[in-house]
Order: structure tokens, then sequence, then C-alpha cells
């Protein structure tokens, strides 16, 4: 073996000693049954909060985009690659979310790693939830900037943090997931954002998992009675939008700035049309019907009530067991009971709280939440 194959080798030999290596599976997906390993599942362990990416008007939108204007865009959006199906789908998205503007990128992981370092650099402070998604922290490092966790959720420690450090660094940004993507809790974007005003912070929400399912659908900026004030609202439209694609709904200025600084807007391929189109129709059906909007969330309360577990704020509910051992072992024992719901370990979450990370959309059947939550309450938990 060579060195670099050894260097694999010993790599992935320490993750099998520690139960962490993962492989890939080859999946089917059929909405909310998945094929894997000769077996149908009902999933849990899917993103997909509305269903839409099964949705036959937006296969439509997607095959009708696809036969205009081709299969790919040809090119980075500030080449020839910016297809007009981008103008509806930006003004779309910061009417939701009611900003000026809005930026299109790739895919939500290149939109917080584009946005970040195009806002702070090696003189500035970037405030990071200790709990923030992997493409925050990846946003915040490629910045250079000094880079503090605060403790999950924690307003006081964000205020603490800033009265010690702020008059240190010109600029300070702050950024949080919106809606905590293992977790299933929604960050205090109210308190956040005064926070950040009286220490002249910049806040940005990662609203990956907020977006279609929280807020009225407008996302966790609106899960309040009073909208929380937040000038960088960035999310993905890769979950209950049923697409691809990142975006940042912000001021004109700050927009403008993404698309002359943003390096992963600038140097990467704009998104195929037929995304674009898929991202505006499932838009469209999420803004006709808010009680569908609301079914993700009401079925993973209805789930957290009968397993006895805490009130869920979004359609995200963890069992956290522990070790990833613990974890594997119940996700196989599910299995046995025809459930996808795939471990999650550390290196995404912190050691020592492997979990079951179980996601509801608005489809899965009553029936099965209630068998679902017999076997987490007599037999994950026992
Ligand atoms: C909180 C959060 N932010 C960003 C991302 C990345 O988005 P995308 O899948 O569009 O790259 C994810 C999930 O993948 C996420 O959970």
């Amino acid at each position: 073996m060579d060195s670099l194959d050894q260097f694999a080798a010993a790599k992935l030999a320490a993750l099998d000693r520690g139960r962490l290596r993962r492989a890939l599976a080859p999946t089917v997906r059929d909405g909310l049954y998945v094929e894997r390993n000769g077996r149908r599942l009902l999933s849990f362990s899917c993103n997909d909060y509305l269903n839409l990416t099964q949705h036959p008007a937006i296969k439509a939108a997607a095959i009708a985009a696809t036969e205009r204007y081709g299969v790919g865009s040809g090119a980075s959006r500030l080449v020839t690659g910016n297809h007009p199906l981008y103008v509806e789908l930006e003004a779309r998205l910061a009417r939701l979310k009611g900003t000026e503007a809005a930026c299109v990128f790739g895919s939500g992981f290149l939109a917080n790693t584009g946005i970040i370092p195009a806002l702070a650099g090696p003189d500035d402070l970037v405030l990071l939830d200790e709990l923030a998604h992997a493409c925050l922290w990846a946003g915040a490092r490629l910045a250079r900037a000094t880079v503090l966790a605060f403790r999950h959720n924690d307003t006081d420690h964000v205020d603490a943090l800033l009265r010690t450090h702020r008059a240190r660094h010109p600029r300070v940004l702050i950024a949080t997931d919106g809606v905590f993507s293992m977790d299933g809790d929604i960050a205090p974007l109210v308190d956040l954002g005064h926070i950040a005003r009286r220490h002249d912070a910049w806040l940005l929400s990662d609203d990956a998992h907020g977006i279609g399912v929280v807020g009225g659908g407008r996302g966790s900026t609106f899960a309040d009675a009073e909208p929380a004030d937040v000038p960088l609202q960035m999310g993905t439209l890769s979950k209950a939008i049923g697409a691809y694609g990142g975006y940042l709904c912000a001021s004109r200025p700050v927009i403008e700035l993404m698309h002359n600084r943003a390096r992963t807007l600038i140097y990467s391929t704009g998104l195929p049309p037929a995304t674009v189109a898929a991202a505006i129709a499932a838009l469209d059906l999420i803004a006709r019907d808010p009680d569908y909007v609301a079914l993700p969330v009401a079925k993973a309360r209805a789930f957290t009530r009968l397993a006895g577990l805490p009130e869920t704020q979004s359609p995200i509910v963890p069992i956290v067991l522990g070790d990833a051992q613990t974890a594997l072992a119940a996700s196989r024992q599910l299995e046995r009971e025809g459930f996808l719901a795939v471990a999650i370990r550390p290196p995404t979450v912190p050691e020592g709280s492997a979990r079951l990370r179980l996601a509801f959309t608005a489809a899965h059947p009553d029936a099965e939440i209630e068998r679902l939550a017999d076997l987490v309450r007599q037999q994950v938990y026992a």
C-alpha cells in the first residue's frame, strides 16, 4: 500500500474502532418510503417536510424549465448562467422574508461559505452558537476571523462576549441556526436581534429547517408574535422547498455585495433551470396552503406527546441515546419494524450525544406515528 492509501486506511480503522465509520447506502425514495437493501421502509430521516420532492406540479415545472432552458446553466451566474428564472425566485424569496432583495446560491453550504467571508475578515469577530451547522463554522473559518462559540441559545453569554470583545473588532457577525438541524429547537432570534443592534453586530440566521414549516412558512424569523430583527436571513431550498440551492435575503446593498464578493457565487456554476423552477413552484404551493404548511410541526408534536417527550418546536425530534453503538442499535431495531431512522453520530453531534433524529412530514400517516411512538417509549428508551 502506498502512503496515500495507508493514510486513508488508518483513518478508516480509527473510525471503525469508535463505531463512527459512515458508508453511502443506495436508497430509492418514492416520497415517504425508501427502498434500501431490498427493504421498503417508512422514512423519518428525510428533510422533505412538505413532501414536495415528489409533487406533480413541481415535477411539471422542473420538466418545463428543462425543455425551455436546457439541463445545465452553462456558467457562473456572473457570466452567462443567470437564466431568467432566477429573477422570479429571488423576488419571491425577498417577499416571503420581508427584505429588499435576495441572492440564490448553489446550495446552503455554498451560501454560508460565501456570505460570511464576504462580510467578515481577519480583523473581525464571528460569534457562533456552539451547535451551529458545520457550514456556518466553515464560513467563519474561511473568513479567517476570530471565531468564538457561545453556549447554545444563551443570549446572556452572547451579550457578555460582546461586552468583552466588541471594541476590539471593527465588525462582528453573530450567526446561528434558526431551527437547529439536529435538535429541532428554535434560536431566540428576537432577543438576539435586540442584542445585535445594541452592540452594532450583524445577525445571520440559517433557516435551512425553518422555511416552509415554521412561522406560517416564512421561517424562524417569524416564529414569534413579533418578527425578529434579522438583517441576514439565509436558508436552503433543499429541505421543505423540495428542490436544491441556498439563498440569502437581505438589503439591496448587501445582496449586491454578494454579487461582487461571495466567491462561492462568483466562481461556481449557476443552478440548473429545473431546480430554480421547482423552487418557484414550491413557494407558490406554500403561499397557497397554510394549513398544509402547519402539518409537519403538528405531526411532530403528536409524536412527542405520544412518546412522552418534551413538546417540539419544529418537525425535528431528537432522541438522544449517548454512545454511537447505542444509537446504531436503536436505528437497526426500528428498521426491523419497517422504519428508517438514521443514527446521527459525532462529529455531526457532540461527543456522547449520538441520537436518532426524527423528521416529520405533512404526509406521515397518524397510525404509523402512533406505532413509532409506542416503539420509542417501550423499546428504544426501555
Ligand atoms: C442548518 C443547515 N444549514 C445548511 C445546510 C446545508 O444546506 P444544503 O444542503 O442546501 O447545502 C444544512 C443541511 O444540509 C443545514 O441543516
